[in-house]
């Protein structure tokens, strides 16, 4: 079946009351669209915890910084429809920018430290835009749950924090990251890469993939497991993946850390061509507990 679409806000929010008043469990798969197996794959985690299956498609515009990809991010609405009819979704909520920003708009959400680092330090004001998107979704949707990849991974944490913080009703259910059969993680994004790219690219996951194995071997120092990784990248690659930061972290406060004694995550971010990436590796205190990611 078709799903329902809705362009407007205040629709969108009166249809989620109606369904919560009728005791319907709702959920929210927030995305910019442009969507491939990794959103598919979130939409596949809630559709069966769910009544009532939403996915918000919205570029949203304060989440992209002067000079980034706002003006070409890729859409593709037949493609995005077709996508959500095959997982069951039953409403697309696509707000146009001056439905959700109109131009007396002025607040933002801002998570603190944890949005310090990473991402967040080359990316001023990334993640103030996802905040403040994510929590005015989550009044007009008004989800019981709303499913977000790991790809993303300080993005996640940054959106429990937030949900915790103001104690929003909304359970945040994470997705492993989906990867090609080579290893690259999905995002939209790849569709920029050229086939060199593209081969440079997958030097990321390699590089992820060594450290998981020197992990899986016994080895604990943080600086070994980087190097590792680093190495592997720059063997694969040369100097076509330009790394912006791997590092190895608390899986929890995104702390970078010296010893893994506790969860853990490696994460990186690199430019490969004019396309910026990023993939990241969880590695459980105990390594026989995971299985997250190939
Ligand atoms: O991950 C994304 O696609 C976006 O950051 C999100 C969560 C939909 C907010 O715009």
């Amino acid at each position: 079946m078709n799903p329902k679409i809705i362009h407007d806000p205040e629709a969108m929010q009166h249809w989620s009351l109606t369904e919560r008043a009728a005791g319907r469990i709702l959920g929210l798969v927030p995305t910019m669209g442009y969507l491939h197996r990794g959103h598919l794959s979130l939409m596949e985690t809630l559709r069966p915890q769910v009544d009532r299956l939403v996915v918000s498609i919205f570029v949203n515009p304060i989440q992209f910084g002067a000079g980034e990809d706002l003006d070409r991010y890729p859409r593709d609405w037949d493609g995005d429809l077709a996508a959500c009819r095959n997982a069951g979704v039953d409403v697309i909520f696509a707000p146009e920018p001056a439905a959700v920003y109109p131009a007396e708009f002025q607040t933002a959400v801002s998570v603190a430290r944890l949005t310090a680092g990473l991402c967040g330090a080359l990316r001023p004001g990334h993640f103030d835009g996802v905040t403040t998107v994510v929590a005015k979704l989550f009044n007009l949707t008004l989800p019981h749950r709303a499913c977000f990849g790991e790809k993303d991974y300080q993005q996640l944490a940054v959106i429990r924090r937030m949900v915790a913080d103001l104690a929003f009703p909304v359970e945040i259910v994470a997705a492993p990251i989906v990867r090609e059969d080579d290893g690259l993680a999905l995002s939209s994004r790849n569709v920029y890469l050229s086939a060199a790219d593209r081969h440079a690219a997958l030097g990321l996951s390699r590089g992820l993939f060594a450290a998981r194995k020197r992990y899986a071997a016994g080895e604990r120092r943080a600086v070994e497991l980087a190097g590792t990784a680093h190495r592997t990248i720059v063997d694969h690659a040369g100097d076509a993946c330009a790394l912006e930061y791997l590092v190895v972290c608390d899986a929890r406060s995104l702390e970078e850390i010296v010893t893994v004694d506790r969860e853990t995550v490696i994460a990186l971010a690199a430019k490969v061509g004019r396309t910026r990436l990023i993939d990241n590796i969880i590695l459980a205190a105990n390594p026989e507990a995971t299985g997250k990611n190939p």
